[in-house]
């Protein structure tokens, strides 16, 4: 595997390699990998003809200190894993290299971060949208692949690589879970082994509200979600909500479950979990 610290040197490699017609397929990640992220490199693998990973811990894209200093970085664990899944190429920046300038543009990301991930965590989608327009333009793929398991941040980013006309296709990928269920993510190793063994409620919640919804009004349904996760003393449930998969508009019924997902933030401890269902 081929890796780049400097946006000038993997622009150059690319080009010529462009130049040849490859097809390439990019991830962008904040490291700390685990199966969520390799199910991505492996897709990407598939449809491609390189794979470019990348691993930055994105300071702008955090709205509290302590969650950007606590989060898990591991670059020589996470380079073992890349080997391991035939990843081409790693570009892993520095802060400086990305952010040589403070970054003050500011994206309409069309009220789509008004609610839920957007309400509790001011700014963090317009870093996220800032961090991926850079490396979009940087790496220039034929596609590039999110994870289902940030919804909302997929949903912005469909939206707002349409909006910009940016010549990329966005490959969405199914949760890659644990086999308890758990959605895997890079914060679970921030859990002590208590808070890990509880886990799953989560998700085991989420499917129950699957399984019962049509017997339930939107209200009261978001209502049992809550108290039943928070029936764990370990467990504090920050939203539930049930939005339209597209608008990302709250929905008063159910009555085209199809378009409905019901996504879900719980604080475990100090650790700060996402989750969602779709309810067909
Ligand atoms: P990160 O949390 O590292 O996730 C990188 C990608 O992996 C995202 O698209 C995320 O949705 C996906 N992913 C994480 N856990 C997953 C799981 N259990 N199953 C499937 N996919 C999973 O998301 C980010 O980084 C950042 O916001 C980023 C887009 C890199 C911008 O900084």
């Amino acid at each position: 595997m081929k890796i780049f610290y400097k946006i000038l040197e993997i622009k150059e490699f690319l080009s010529t390699q462009k130049k040849d017609n490859l097809k390439i397929g990019f991830v962008p990640t904040m490291g700390a990998l685990h199966k969520g992220h390799t199910s991505l490199i492996e897709k990407a693998k598939q449809e491609n003809d390189l794979c470019v990973c990348s691993i930055f811990v994105n300071p702008i894209q955090f709205n509290n200190y302590e969650d950007l200093k606590k989060y898990p970085r591991n670059l020589e664990k996470d380079i073992s894993e890349l080997t391991s899944v035939n990843c081409d190429i790693l570009f892993t920046p520095s802060e400086k290299e990305m952010y040589p300038e403070p970054s003050n543009v500011i994206y309409d990301l069309d009220g789509l971060d008004k609610n839920m991930e957007g309400a509790y965590r001011p700014g963090h989608f317009n870093g996220v949208a800032i961090v991926v327009k850079k490396l979009i333009d940087i790496i220039e793929p034929n596609k590039i692949y999110f994870g289902e398991k940030d919804y909302q941040q997929l949903t912005i980013l469909k939206n707002l690589v349409k909006k910009l006309k940016i010549s990329t296709t966005i490959v969405p990928c199914v949760t890659v879970r644990e086999n308890d269920g758990l959605a895997m993510s890079s914060r679970n190793k921030l859990l002590t082994p208590e808070e890990r063994k509880v886990a799953p409620l989560i998700y085991q919640t989420l499917t129950k509200a699957k399984n019962i919804y049509s017997k339930y009004d939107v209200n009261d349904l978001k209502a049992w979600v809550v108290a039943e996760i928070n029936k764990c003393p370990l467990m504090k449930t920050e939203y539930f909500e049930v939005v339209d998969k597209d608008t990302l508009e709250p929905v008063s019924a159910f009555d085209k479950p199809e378009r409905c997902i019901g996504c879900v933030a719980v604080y475990l401890g100090k650790v700060r979990l996402i989750d969602n269902i779709k309810f067909l």
